[in-house]
Parts: C-alpha cells; sequence; structure tokens
C-alpha cells in the first residue's frame, strides 16, 4: 500500500516552487497531488514543469480535496493564519512558512485552531534540519561543549528581494533575524534580554517603506552566556549562514558554505565559491524539513518545529525591534505551558 502522506501546496513563489519540486521528487513520504498560485501563469507553468500535477488559483481547491491530508503554505505571511485556520477546520495538517503571523495574537490563534482539530502544525525554520547544524546541537546536548559562554550567529543574503515582497514581511527583525532567534534557542537556550542596532545602508527604498538592511543583535541568555547576531540583506560576495558556540571544554563552528570544497590559487590570491542564497545552501535542510514533516503526519507524533518555536521567535523579534526604534535593551520573560514555551516581553 502506498504510504506516502498526499499533499497540497498553495504559493509557488520563491519559496514555494521550491518545496514544489521537493514535494515532487526528494521526499520519500510525501506525494505532492495539488498546487495552488493566486496568478494562473505560475501555477500552471509549474504545472507543467512537474509533469502535470493538477493546479488552480483557488485555495478552497485544498480544503476541499478529499485526498489531500496535508497542506503546506508558502504564500506571502500576511495569509498564513487565515490558512491555516481553514486547513485546520477542514482537518488537514499543516507545515507553513515562517513568520506565522506578523500579529501574535492571530500566531496563538492559528495555533490553537491547529491544536483544537487535531492537526500537525510545523514551522519552516529549516536550519534546524540542516545536517552541519543538526551535528552541533548533538554535540551541546551531550554535554561535549561544556558550559556555554558565547554564541556568534551571521545570516546575510547576498542581495534584497524586491521591495513588493519587503513591504510585507513584517519588517527585517520578524523576516530575517526570526531564523537566528529560533536557532539560539534550539542551541543554547531562553533568552532574556535583547539589544538591537539596525540601519538602512544600501538603498533609500529601505527607509521609505520603514525598514532596514543591516542590523546587528545582542542577546542574554537565561543560563547566562552572551550572544551577537549579526545580519544584512545585502552582503554581496554571496549567502552566509555561520554560526559559532564557545564553550568551557569546546568550540563549534558551522562555518560558511562553499559551492564546491575547490580553492583556487594564484600568486597573489585564493579564491573560493560561495553559495549564492539560501535555497542553494540548505537545499538538503529545506527537503529533510519536510520529510520530517511527513513522518510527523504518518507516524501521528509532534512535529520537530512547533508553532509555539514560531511565535517564541516572533516575540524576540519584535524585542529586537522595539530594542532598535527605541534604542534600549528589553528584557522578556517567559514559561512553559503544556510542555511548550511562551514569550512576554517585561518592559
Ligand atoms: N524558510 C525560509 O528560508 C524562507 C525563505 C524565504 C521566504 N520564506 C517565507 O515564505 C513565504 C513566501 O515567501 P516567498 O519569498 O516565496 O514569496 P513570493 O512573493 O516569492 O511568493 C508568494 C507566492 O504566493 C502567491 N500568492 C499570493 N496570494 C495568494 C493567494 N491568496 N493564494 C494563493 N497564492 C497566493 C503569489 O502569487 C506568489 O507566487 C513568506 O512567508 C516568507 O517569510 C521562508
Amino acid at each position: 500500500m502506498d504510504d506516502r502522506v498526499r499533499v497540497g501546496l498553495v504559493g509557488l513563489g520563491r519559496m514555494g516552487r521550491f518545496h514544489a519540486a521537493n514535494l515532487a521528487g526528494r521526499i520519500p513520504l510525501a506525494d505532492l497531488v495539488r498546487i495552488v498560485d493566486a496568478d494562473e501563469g505560475v501555477a500552471r507553468d509549474l504545472s507543467e514543469g512537474l509533469r502535470g500535477v493538477e493546479w488552480s488559483t483557488n485555495y478552497a481547491d485544498l480544503l476541499e480535496d478529499s485526498e489531500i491530508e496535508a497542506i503546506v503554505i508558502a504564500s506571502p505571511t500576511p495569509l498564513h493564519a487565515d490558512m491555516i485556520e481553514a486547513a485546520a477546520e477542514a482537518g488537514k495538517h499543516v507545515f507553513c512558512e515562517k513568520p506565522i503571523s506578523l500579529d501574535i495574537e492571530r500566531t496563538y490563534e492559528a495555533i490553537e485552531a491547529a491544536r483544537a482539530a487535531g492537526v500537525k502544525l510545523q514551522v519552516g525554520f529549516h536550519r534546524r534540519f540542516d545536517p552541519d547544524y543538526r551535528r552541533a546541537w548533538q554535540k551541546i546536548a551531550a554535554d561535549e561543549v561544556g558550559e556555554v559562554y558565547l554564541f556568534r550567529t551571521s545570516l546575510r543574503d547576498m542581495q534584497a528581494p524586491g521591495f513588493d515582497y519587503i513591504k510585507g514581511s513584517g519588517g527585517f527583525f520578524a523576516d530575517v533575524t526570526l531564523h537566528d532567534f529560533d536557532t539560539a534557542r534550539w542551541l543554547i537556550g531562553e533568552i532574556e534580554e535583547v539589544t538591537a542596532l539596525g540601519a538602512a545602508l544600501s538603498d533609500p527604498g529601505f527607509e521609505e517603506v520603514g525598514d532596514i538592511d543591516n542590523a546587528v543583535v545582542t542577546v542574554r541568555f537565561a543560563g547566562g552566556a552572551l550572544g551577537v547576531i549579526d545580519n544584512s540583506r545585502v552582503a554581496g560576495y554571496g549567502y552566509e549562514c555561520s554560526s559559532e558556540v564557545m564553550g568551557s571544554r569546546a568550540t563549534l563552528r558551522v562555518d560558511n558554505h562553499r559551492r564546491a570544497s575547490v580553492e583556487t590559487l594564484t600568486p597573489d590570491s585564493s579564491h573560493q565559491d560561495y553559495v549564492s542564497d539560501f535555497v542553494e545552501r540548505f537545499a538538503d535542510a529545506y527537503a529533510a524539513g519536510l520529510e520530517s514533516f511527513a513522518r510527523a503526519v504518518r507516524e501521528d507524533r509532534d512535529p520537530e518545529v512547533s508553532g509555539a518555536d514560531a511565535a517564541a521567535a516572533f516575540v524576540l523579534a519584535k524585542a529586537a525591534e522595539r530594542s532598535h526604534r527605541e534604542g534600549r535593551a528589553v528584557r522578556l520573560t517567559n514559561e512553559m505551558k503544556d510542555g511548550e514555551v511562551f514569550y512576554e516581553e517585561v518592559d
């Protein structure tokens, strides 16, 4: 019997196209049944590239298709919460791209809708499925690092997405730094203080839409360790995602990836090819995240990244935004309820 999870996908832009290619061929436990995008040409063209998978322009077609067990949401962020709630009501499991919403109350409502309907909800924090980051996580869990003193991470895009995307993204911290807050919590632990500096440097358009393109964030973890996050939308030389955890027994480094392990040496230079974007750097991680989601559905277990994890990273991102705007440190508190963490700003 075919045990694959029958999946529908909505939103076929930068991220959705990549999820479609993965779901159509790289995820043994998933079967891509139908794709939807509001843009008819986009949906039709992608369907042709996927050997004729069913397509349409209406999200309701996924909800009404009784074949479909799970929906992958890669539409623009402002649509996520409504789409999660509609999927939950239709009894479909959900993999949703980050963030769940640009509003924390809507985030919690969407999480509650999934919980009440008894459907799985996994959020797209792909770094948790990257082999290198997982190795680092395992080493920390095995206490090979000892007491953690410092955490350092860089996330830099080679070039910025268009301003149409940026306007609906929720702002730099909720769109970019969110990933680093999730990594920081996952690797090191909960965070109790955030300070952020941000600037719009590469293009006056960022300031015109009230956003920034570079930021430095410092954090204090509840366990005492300190952390530094640097982010950019405009690194120019390539896409970088690298991290370091310095502890009493060992230091872990997840280095910036190269396109290939080849270095070209000439008398006055050495040359390496950097990867150009997140899809190239994290190709395996995106596939592994979807595979893990399909496995959670089929084995009826909790997904590895929960809605509460997404909410926690969002609250931390909003704290960073407040710190940047108000020029001060923002302190946070968190509590565990039913095994899930809930963050709040203290002041
Ligand atoms: N995990 C990651 O690394 C990562 C990276 C990039 C983007 N994202 C997230 O993925 C989501 C999508 O980002 P993107 O860069 O792919 O955006 P995008 O603008 O490239 O694509 C969005 C797609 O959704 C379609 N769409 C819009 N309204 C729709 C509707 N009502 N019904 C169906 N389709 C609709 C658009 O036509 C477009 O094709 C965002 O939430 C973003 O935060 C995650």
